[in-house]
């Protein structure tokens, strides 16, 4: 969102908020959001999941939970715009109240943010703006940090930009490899979008610009 952009959530009465998660992989942090929403205190359900490759973790998931797919590949289409127009067309179908990227490993275009911007959430494996980008633990581990974690934002035009919605730290030991950190990572970002998504669906949010609030 550049400075000026405002959202606010509207009121939704009763209903569970809606969700569409997006995955590119195994589907950890949906298998907990799966999770949270079979409670109905909640406030949230998973109306639908897409992909953006076939045969993901995720989708087989979703499919054993009985929750509508679709898989939107980006080489069925001739420009990543018309790819984007018809990701935004499957994920508005379900009508969703907020989309969640889940590990989807592709960035959205102008069409996408126009229909979803300032609800669509994504995670990213590290605290931003630090190591942005795909191999946010790797880095954070070349890097030397003594903390790593994760971060929960508002996806705008930029990669990994957003405002943000919420920030969790690890700390980094001194034999851990890449692999040992992303697993500490994930542990505490799955919390971190469970607890944040249930928030925003019972309470509501607001964006202004860089800042994210919960409640109105
Ligand atoms: C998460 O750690 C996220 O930060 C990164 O991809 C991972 C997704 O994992 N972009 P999963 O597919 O939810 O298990």
């Amino acid at each position: 969102m550049t400075t000026e952009r405002t959202f606010r959530s509207p009121p939704r009465g009763s209903s569970p908020c809606r969700l569409v998660v997006l995955v590119s992989g195994g589907g950890s942090n949906l298998a907990a959001l799966l999770s949270a929403c079979q409670d109905p205190a909640y406030g949230a359900e998973v109306v639908a999941v897409g992909a953006d490759r076939p045969g993901t973790g995720g989708e087989r998931m979703a499919a054993e939970h009985g929750i509508p797919t679709f898989v939107e590949r980006l080489s069925g289409h001739g420009t990543r715009a018309e790819w984007d127009a018809a990701l935004t067309e499957q994920v508005r179908a379900h009508r969703p109240d907020l989309v969640v990227s889940a590990g989807f490993l592709k960035l959205v275009g102008a069409t996408f943010l126009g229909a979803f911007g300032g609800r669509f959430l994504n995670t990213h494996n590290s605290l931003l703006p630090a190591f942005a980008g795909v191999h946010g633990p790797r880095d954070a581990l070349a890097y030397g940090v003594k903390l790593a974690g994760a971060t929960l934002f508002v996806v705008d035009e930029g990669v990994d930009t957003g405002a943000i919605v919420a920030q969790v730290a690890v700390p980094v030991h001194d034999s851990d490899t890449e692999e040992t950190l992303t697993e500490r990572i994930k542990v505490a970002e799955r919390a971190q979008l469970v607890e944040h998504v249930g928030r925003m669906a019972r309470e509501g949010w607001t964006v202004e610009g860089r800042s994210f609030r919960i409640g109105g």
